[in-house]
């Protein structure tokens, strides 16, 4: 059972350059309504729906003036009001704190655009008669990220707050399409360094932060493990000093840097002096470079990395990555308990 399963996410993995075109295609044909002039964006979302908020402002962040404020939470930024564009991203429709954030952005008169595969988010949706981007549902919330991530790049292009991606993104499914065979090698590497040990995952650059944040979710809920991710170089200014201790973690951590071709000199030279003073801190140090011209094609290279190390570490522990039964169940209980 745990294989068949364990080869249903890793499918989802290697399919993720065939959903991402197939999401442009979907994403190509929504109504995002009509509006510009937007001061902000906000986009609410939790785990394998709030990640692709998360990737997005990494993304545009220094791109575009426009403010994209990621959030996962129940109540929303007071930023947000009538000239902002505000997104609700639930995969399922059926999240709590999105649910609440949603309803909130709609009495704060926001631009409100709903990015799901249904449920009580697409009914509201559609009965307030709110622009809707629906996705093809039945996966497991993190195996959507190409669809949620692409309806949110188009609605911003739409509504002109950035560039058109679509380029970048044919060079990203590309690239994916034609090296995956390749980094699932590597990245079975990868997950032998990090199996009975806590992964450190670094990030370099602020296109990478989320990325980093995506290896952490990833690893949660597919390989059932904790991780701990931080960026560089802020890194250098607090947790250089606790690295190392307490003394289990020295022998039981693995550190993965997450490079880029924007991660700049200086903090390429960090890296080497951090990995220099604090030796013996990490049992074990691994370091990954982006691939791909665009900003948007490394981003993705990296994730299909950390998507692949997830279900190959989920293969050496043992455990089916499909089922998040802790998520399930505060589910339930959260919703037995009612408002
Ligand atoms: O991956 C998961 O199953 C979770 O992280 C969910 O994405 C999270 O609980 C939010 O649910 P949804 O994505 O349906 O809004």
């Amino acid at each position: 059972m745990v294989e068949a399963s364990s080869l249903k996410m890793r499918e989802l993995v290697f399919g993720l350059p065939e959903q991402l075109a197939e999401a442009r295609a979907i994403a190509d044909k929504v109504d995002y309504g009509r509006g510009g002039g937007f001061g902000r964006v906000v986009a609410a979302g939790m785990g394998g729906s709030g990640i692709s908020a998360y990737l997005i402002h990494c993304l545009l962040a220094d791109r575009v003036p426009t403010p994209i404020i990621p959030w996962h939470d129940y109540s929303i930024p007071a930023a947000a009001d009538r000239g902002s564009l505000f997104f609700a991203v639930s995969y399922s429709g059926n999240t709590e704190e999105t649910l609440t954030a949603f309803r909130q952005a709609l009495r704060r008169k926001c631009h409100v655009i709903a990015v799901t595969s249904g449920g009580r988010l697409a009914e509201l949706a559609e009965r307030a008669r709110l622009p809707l981007a629906v996705v093809p549902g039945g996966l497991p919330p993190r195996a959507a990220l190409g669809y949620l991530f692409v309806a949110l790049l188009a609605g911003l292009e739409r509504l002109r707050i950035c560039r058109s991606h679509r380029a970048d993104l044919s060079e990203a499914v590309k690239q994916m399409a034609a090296r995956r065979r390749v980094w699932f090698r590597r990245a079975g590497i990868v997950a032998s360094g990090l199996q009975e040990r806590l992964p450190l995952v670094y990030s370099t650059c602020r296109l990478l932060d989320a990325v980093a944040e995506r290896w952490r979710c990833q690893l949660n809920e597919n390989a059932k493990v904790m991780c701990h991710v931080n960026v560089f170089p802020e890194h250098n200014h607090n947790e250089v000093v606790g690295m190392g201790a307490p003394d289990f973690i020295a022998s039981r951590s693995a550190l993965v840097a997450l490079l880029d071709s924007s991660t700049g000199a200086r903090v390429r030279m960090r890296l080497k002096n951090v990995l220099g003073v604090t030796r013996g801190g990490y049992a074990k140090a691994m370091r990954l470079e982006s691939e791909g011209r665009s900003r948007l094609a490394r981003m993705f290279s990296l994730v299909m990395m950390g998507d692949m190390v997830s279900v190959e570490l989920a293969r050496l522990r043992g455990v089916d990555p499909v089922p998040v039964a802790r998520i399930a169940e505060l589910k339930r209980l959260m919703a037995e308990a009612g408002r």
